[in-house]
């Protein structure tokens, strides 16, 4: 780019007048700029805000989050996935009371150091909450810069990534760089898009485009052949007893820890089999019906859910389930949203007994 100066006083002139109103940009303190900047890992900027201001108004300090029951953290994340993220959180509060008397740090090299912070969250942190001149470099950012520059490099490329984190570096405005960062999040997220043709007739900054000159923005940045997704077969029971469905808790490590989910096994059950494996965990079937299956699409995998509904006779004799009404399922335990099919089957049965 010829000119940074110039490129950050359009980029920034247009973020005053388009600037996207988010909750938490009206108060940036570090913490909210923090469970705001984790929130929007992964997740889009319309999802994140009503599950924001339920956070910050259930655990409005970092004291709180730290305190926090781990069913209830889980509760308030349910819907917005990669739970790992909010045990993270958990995490890094307990160590910010422990060590930081409660407070963010500022600098980079120990906002990076905190359990679920990497380079683009603490480059937002420090530079939105603390008003240090320094990147914050996510997909949209390496989109943006390619497209800059035309560049024809693999951004998934770890080198390439380092690269244009080190341009990103030099880009970022000293006077207000964490406006910059957030003007292109913003360009990111409506102008300068990914899939298909951006809108550059409305780009604040085309003229300093070296795509948008050449006709290159369609086909930058270029791209690297997905991984497909591995398919998990899946059987899920919604069991229930005495108005009551079982639920059991998934394991600490792997997939979706620690949150509660309806009994299952990783093959395809036809009902007589179904039988035999439920027999086996304790529970007496009195009636059995085949569900419409589900498919849920995680980024690596996909699960793809035959179901069945289980009338059974006894609620007790099953050591990790336990028994809960369709109220508590629905407020109380987390349940990942790849079993949404089935929490509805429980809202029907529920109502059909009532
Ligand atoms: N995406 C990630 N961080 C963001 C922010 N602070 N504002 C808008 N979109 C974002």
């Amino acid at each position: 780019m010829k000119n940074n100066y110039l490129f950050q006083c359009d980029l920034l002139e247009w973020y005053h007048k388009n600037a996207r109103v988010l909750p938490w940009r009206n108060e940036p303190t570090p913490y909210r700029v923090w469970i705001s900047e984790m929130m929007l890992q992964q997740t889009r900027v319309d999802t994140v805000i009503p599950y924001f201001m339920k956070f910050i108004s259930e655990l409005p300090t970092v004291q709180a989050l730290a305190a926090v029951e781990e069913d209830k953290l889980l509760k308030l994340w349910q819907g917005l996935g990669y739970y790992n993220r909010a045990l993270n959180l958990k995490k890094a509060a307990q160590i910010l009371v422990a060590e930081h008397q409660g407070e963010l740090p500022s600098e980079l090299t120990q906002l990076v150091s905190l359990p679920g912070i990497g380079p683009y969250s603490a480059g937002a942190i420090a530079s939105i909450a603390f008003g240090k001149a320094v990147p914050a470099v996510d997909g949209n950012v390496l989109r943006i810069i390619a497209r800059l520059l035309a560049s024809h490099e693999d951004i998934s490329n770890t080198k390439i990534r380092k690269q244009m984190q080190e341009i990103a570096a030099h880009l970022v405005s000293q006077e207000e760089p964490g406006h910059f960062n957030q003007a292109l999040m913003d360009l990111g997220a409506t102008i300068c898009i990914p899939n298909g043709e951006p809108k550059c007739i409305q780009c604040p900054v085309s003229k300093h485009c070296k795509a948008y000159r050449h006709g290159l923005t369609s086909e930058i940045p270029i791209k690297v052949l997905k991984k497909v997704r591995s398919i998990d077969k899946k059987t899920v029971f919604v069991i229930s007893s005495k108005g009551k469905f079982a639920l059991r808790k998934r394991e600490a490590g792997g997939l979706l820890p620690n949150l509660w989910e309806f009994p299952n096994v990783d093959v395809y059950l036809n009902e007589n089999q179904c039988k035999d494996v439920l027999t086996d965990m304790g529970i007496e079937v009195k009636q059995i019906t085949e569900l419409i299956p589900s498919k849920h699409i995680f980024s690596h995998r996909e699960w793809h859910m035959k179901g069945y509904f289980v009338l059974a006779e006894a609620d007790k004799s099953v050591v990790d389930f336990i028994w809960v009404t369709k109220n508590q399922i629905n407020q109380q335990y987390a349940i990942p949203t790849a079993f949404k099919d089935f929490i509805k089957v429980c809202e029907k049965k529920a109502a059909e007994t009532q």
